[in-house]
């Protein structure tokens, strides 16, 4: 299974096993998290495994997992966007080896180990391995229709693209995402939502699978800030970035 194969295969998981997950795996864990790509590397982070029966972990909701993810950054323009995008590429690379995962937003921030300095956390990710299949039906999204425009020109596979963007995981299922798909480019803006805040995380889950998925399909894509963006967009939108659908010559 490859890391675009785990964006459909993935599904958070509410009831994990207190088995511990194989210290090879942790190990290569932690290697990958030291490869892994940023959207801004000039942001800072840091990523910290939390072994359950070392540290206690409280907050709202917290599914009871034997290990912990965290992810600290620095505090930036763009840095939620940043750490959606990076998170999400541990959380599918655990996929890909089997462990299960879900996001936990309402972690207890005091009960996390001591942010490094000029950092906090941004995210905390249980995991582990499922008790029973992780398989069945996924929760509900949007149309593909009522995420995305499609402008003249924008190609066929482009629909493929961006439905693997469709599916990825928000908090609280909001999707808090849009997406205008032009010839050559998909552009990625965010919905401000009424109850929470920290949608653009969310968002860097979403264009996360915009590159896996545009990687999937034979382009070299890269993720810009263009200046002049599409008329006619929905209101209150922010802008989040763009993806550029190049191909290698
Ligand atoms: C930033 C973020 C925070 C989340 N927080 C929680 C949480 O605190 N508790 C929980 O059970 N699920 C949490 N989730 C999981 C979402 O509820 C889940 O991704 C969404 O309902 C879609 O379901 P799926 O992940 O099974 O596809 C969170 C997801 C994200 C992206």
């Amino acid at each position: 299974m490859s890391l675009y194969d785990a964006i459909f295969a993935r599904r958070s998981c509410r009831k994990f096993s207190q088995a511990p997950v194989d210290e090879d795996r942790l190990i290569h864990l932690e290697k990958y998290l030291s490869l892994i790509r940023a959207l801004d590397p000039k942001i800072r982070t840091r990523f910290e495994l939390v072994r359950a029966d070392e540290v206690r972990l409280g907050g709202a909701f917290l599914v009871s997992a034997p290990y912990y993810l965290v992810l600290y950054s620095e505090e930036a323009e763009g840095s939620r966007a940043n750490a959606g995008y990076l998170m999400e590429q541990a959380v599918l690379y655990l996929t890909v080896y089997g462990v299960a995962t879900c996001y936990q937003g309402g972690v207890d921030k005091k009960t996390l180990p001591a942010a490094p300095a000029g950092m906090e956390p941004v995210i905390t990710v249980a995991f582990g391995l499922p008790e029973g299949s992780l398989s069945g039906s996924r929760a509900r999204r949007k149309k593909l229709e009522d995420v995305c425009v499609f402008r003249d020109g924008a190609g066929s596979d482009v629909r493929k693209i961006v439905e693997a963007a469709r599916i990825a995981p928000s908090a609280l299922n909001r999707q808090p995402w849009f997406f205008v798909a032009a010839p050559g480019r998909i552009h990625v803006f965010c919905r401000p939502t009424p109850l929470m805040k920290g949608q653009e995380f969310d968002c860097g889950i979403a264009l996360l699978h915009l590159m896996l998925a545009a990687e999937e399909n034979w382009y070299t894509p890269k993720v810009v800030q263009v200046k002049k963006l599409p008329d006619k967009l929905p209101a209150r939108m922010s802008y989040v970035g763009t993806v550029l659908l190049e191909t290698v010559r």
